[in-house]
């Protein structure tokens, strides 16, 4: 049974009241929180760092207290240092882009040595080859469906032929990793995105652009349950 995961990014959220606007996701109903960090070196864009992570941490809580994981998406070259910040900082899931670093299975060994959950991003113009030789080693396999760099972009629709791919290669190993989708998701095309084989969502625009959270993360639930019966 496809359990799915519905990951908010910050990147579209109101920086002058963060705290305020996880508690409000997560309260909508959000399954983890969406970090997108970028270094205008390796993405043309610059973001924010670990202190945010740790600053947001106490807030990325059910109301009930349940922690809400933290997905880190590191846009950053190199990446190990990084990584090893945000690890400290509360980072549940850290996931990077293999041509953002030398060696991709040391940055993996890393990031799992420091507690978290690895993961590998693959940008829209590059394929899963490096999968032969890790997949066995990470917890996410993350597909962009835009450029990384900006939140509000279309959808690119060859990201579902990679998902096609991505989900075949999970199903050969046998293990439990999340495949994720990041860019350009709505509630329009969600359901097509599951139907491809995807199990949680990066959104950002779609959610934290929009009146009331709770209203489009339920019309995404709706849209993924209606994806099973599909
Ligand atoms: C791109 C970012 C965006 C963001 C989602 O680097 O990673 O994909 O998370 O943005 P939306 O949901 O607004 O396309
Ligand atoms: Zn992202």
């Amino acid at each position: 049974m496809t359990t799915f995961r519905i990951a908010p990014s910050i990147l579209s959220a109101d920086f002058a009241r963060l705290g305020e606007e996880v508690r409000n996701v997560v309260a909508a109903g959000a399954d983890w929180i969406h970090f997108d960090v970028m270094d205008n070196h390796y993405v043309p864009n610059l973001t924010f760092g670990p202190m945010i992570c740790t600053a947001v941490k106490p807030h990325a809580q059910t109301p009930d207290g349940r922690p809400v994981p933290i997905d880190v998406h590191l846009m950053v070259q190199p990446v190990d240092a990084v990584a090893a910040e945000f690890a400290a900082a509360g980072a549940d899931r850290i996931s990077f882009h293999p041509d953002a670093t030398i060696h991709v299975h040391r940055s993996v060994q890393a990031i799992k040595a420091a507690g978290c959950k690895a993961g590998l991003v693959f940008n829209p113009a590059h394929g899963l080859e490096v999968l032969d030789w890790v997949i066995d080693d990470i917890d996410t396999i993350l597909i962009m469906s835009v450029n990384p760099g900006f939140g509000g972009q279309s959808f690119i629709d060859s990201a579902l032929r990679k998902i096609e791919e991505a989900r075949k290669r999970i199903e050969r190993t046998g293990r439990d990793i999340r495949l994720e989708v990041d860019g350009g998701v709505k509630v329009e095309n969600i359901a097509r995105i599951a139907s491809a084989g995807a199990d949680t969502f990066v959104a950002g625009s779609a959610i934290f652009n929009a009146k009331d959270y709770k209203v489009v993360i339920d019309d995404m639930r709706a849209q993924l349950a209606g994806s099973l019966k599909a």
